[in-house]
């Protein structure tokens, strides 16, 4: 949510290189942008609605040689997506970019207008800046009016401030929302993560709650707030620069879901066998809870399926943002599990901690290296997806999946109920994922076919059950996530509870069965749906007789067979090519849908 990128240096155009840093944060938001800069001592906003490229092209000329810039690209949260809600907002001597949410923003707001400050836009950000810069008027120490501001702000932010009395200085700090300083021989940064800073340096600082950094041209210092100097340990970024392009594709999306075959392969001979697994002992907990958002949420249902189906333990599956908040028993002998591809996600990190103050231990199955859950959850487990761009995400879901596979067969080592027979077989399906996958991938025709039989249609359902309800849960998010298509998912023996009512001729039903046992009642229930003039795309696997699927639909889709652990990544690499094309013909930016951003780091 938002992107803000500072650079301070002698050696590049600041203006310039903010811009280059803020496309790489386009993903966190794009509904408009903008730059402070300081350009021959004077502070100059520009800002522009929409996408970063509107910005570039209203700058286009102005080539004035600027030394230090912040930058912005907004997710809007108070106020519509205009020019005078985009950031930087600049208030007296204040001029900052903000990610996050100040909740006590009208409370301030109040203090600060009966004390004659004026407003110009209807967002949190402006107001955090007035009161800066009001505090700011009497604590000249710079440090320490932050440092008074953020104990009076409630909420989340990380901010990148230029005081117009030091305009070749950056002061940046956080709560809640990630912000890093990235070190370089030409300048220093500071940045919500490190793709911002990647084209020029790997080196960074990651900064803590409660920290305030002073980052000049040639010099960084950390401060806490009471202006004590902290030594900080300088990182070396794991990603680089050529993982966060494109590198030929046509879409982020794309290249992330042609990524899967060799990221799932990895991870399936990296934790198969992981003796650090062992410090993971099953046994010793009376629940297991899953708790995440979105897609991250959907692989936690394939997850349960798994660990109750092959390992008999219970688990619950929860939307972080209820969870955070219930009254559920969390106690020392439960197993959270929070999954989280950026490592970010307000409500996921919530409940992280919920998790720990209650005693549980904590379990993040992460991406983002060094992110936020990855830091603060007592055990991490990497998926080392690699960079994931595209807001929807692909290789980062698939990826989840495989992990919680692992975790469930050695669950089952753990309690003796991996039979050799079945532990061969799932090793067997992990030698071949990758061809699996590569050749769903390959075989184009059938998911381009398939899309456009659908992608005139205003609504379309799901329907599976078992471990396929669970895919269909994710299938239905990423086609109206990124097609804006309505569709909807449901456990195939619920739909005559209600929704069959909205099946009217041509409505089409996608209908997944890989489950032996629930094969014949999903059937039953794709007839059902055919009886009232459904259009039926049927996707299945390779061992059930496919001489009959005419009878029931109008498209079938045969799968490669393999176990559990890896069917739920081969039905899902399908749909979200599916999805693709159904996308890609309705004309919408697949990698940036609308109103949506990757990151989400507001409740
Ligand atoms: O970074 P996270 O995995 O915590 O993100 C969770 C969701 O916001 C995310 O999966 C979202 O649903 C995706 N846009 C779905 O494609």
């Amino acid at each position: 949510m938002c992107g803000i990128i500072g650079y301070t240096g002698k050696k590049l155009n600041a203006k310039n290189t903010v811009i280059a840093g803020l496309k790489n944060l386009e993903y966190r938001g794009y509904d408009s942008s903008g730059i402070a800069v300081n350009e021959d001592g004077n502070i100059n906003l520009y800002k522009a609605h929409g996408k970063i490229s509107n910005l570039e092209n209203s700058l286009n000329g102005r080539d004035v040689l600027s030394s230090t810039a912040i930058a912005h690209t907004r997710w809007a949260t108070h106020g519509e997506p205009n020019e005078t809600n985009a950031h930087p907002h600049k208030c007296g001597s204040i001029t900052l970019v903000h990610n996050g949410i100040i909740e006590n923003y009208v409370e301030l707001k109040n203090e600060l207008l009966k004390n004659g400050v004026t407003f110009k836009s209807e967002t949190d950000t402006e107001v955090a800046c007035a009161y800066i810069n009001y505090i700011y008027i009497t604590e000249k120490n710079k440090i320490k009016c932050l440092a008074k501001a953020c104990s009076i702000f409630r909420g989340s932010y990380a901010f990148a401030i230029i005081f117009d009395d030091e305009k070749d200085t950056i002061y940046a700090t956080r709560k809640d929302s990630p912000l890093i300083v990235g070190l370089s021989d030409e300048g220093n940064f500071a940045a919500s993560d490190v793709s911002a800073i990647l084209d020029f340096t790997n080196k960074y600082i990651l900064l803590e709650h409660g920290e305030f950094a002073k980052i000049t041209k040639d010099d960084v210092k950390i401060f806490d707030g009471s202006e004590n100097i902290l030594e900080k340990e300088v990182k070396t970024a794991t990603w680089s620069a050529t993982e966060y392009k494109k590198n030929g594709y046509d879409h982020f999306m794309l290249k992330e879901i042609n990524e899967q075959p060799d990221v799932i392969e990895k991870i399936f001979s990296r934790y198969l066998e992981n003796p650090n697994y062992n410090e993971i002992d099953f046994s010793k907990f009376d629940a297991i809870h899953i708790v995440a958002c979105g897609s991250a949420m959907h692989a936690g249902m394939v997850g349960k399926y798994l660990f109750q189906n092959y390992a008999n333990i219970p688990v619950t599956v929860d939307i972080a943002s209820e969870y955070r908040y219930s009254t559920q028993s969390i106690t020392t002998s439960t197993l959270v599990i929070i999954i989280s591809q950026s490592g970010e996600t307000a409500d996921s990190l919530a409940a992280l901690r919920l998790a720990k103050d209650k005693g549980a231990t904590t379990l993040g199955i992460v991406n983002a290296v060094g992110s936020t859950i990855a830091r603060e959850a007592d055990i991490c487990i990497y998926t080392y997806a690699g960079p994931e761009i595209a807001v929807a995400t692909t290789k980062g879901y698939t990826s989840q999946v495989a992990i919680l596979s692992t975790l469930v067969i050695n669950a089952m080592k753990q309690n003796s109920m991996l039979s050799n027979d079945l532990l061969n077989e799932i090793k067997n399906d992990f030698n071949n994922i990758s061809s699996i996958l590569k050749d769903i991938i390959k075989n184009k025709d059938i998911y381009v076919n398939a899309a456009k039989k659908i992608y005139e249609k205003n609504d379309l359902f799901f329907i599976g059950r078992g471990i396929d309800y669970a895919v269909c849960m994710e299938g239905s998010l990423k086609l109206k996530e990124i097609s804006y298509m309505h569709s909807e998912a449901y456990a195939a023996g619920e739909l005559k509870h209600g929704t069959i009512s909205l099946i009217e001729n041509g409505t089409p039903v996608i209908a997944v069965a890989t489950n032996d046992d629930l094969y014949e009642k999903t059937i039953s229930n794709i007839k059902e749906t055919k009886a009232r003039g459904a259009y039926s795309i049927f996707i299945t696997t390779s061992n059930f007789d496919s001489s009959s699927f005419e009878d029931f639909s109008d498209i079938s889709v045969i799968l490669p067979k393999t176990t559990e652990f890896c069917q739920a990544i081969v039905v899902s690499c399908f749909l979200q090519l599916l999805a693709y094309e159904v996308a890609k013909l309705r004309n919408c930016d697949i990698d940036k849908p609308k109103n949506l951003a990757k990151s989400v780091t507001v409740e």
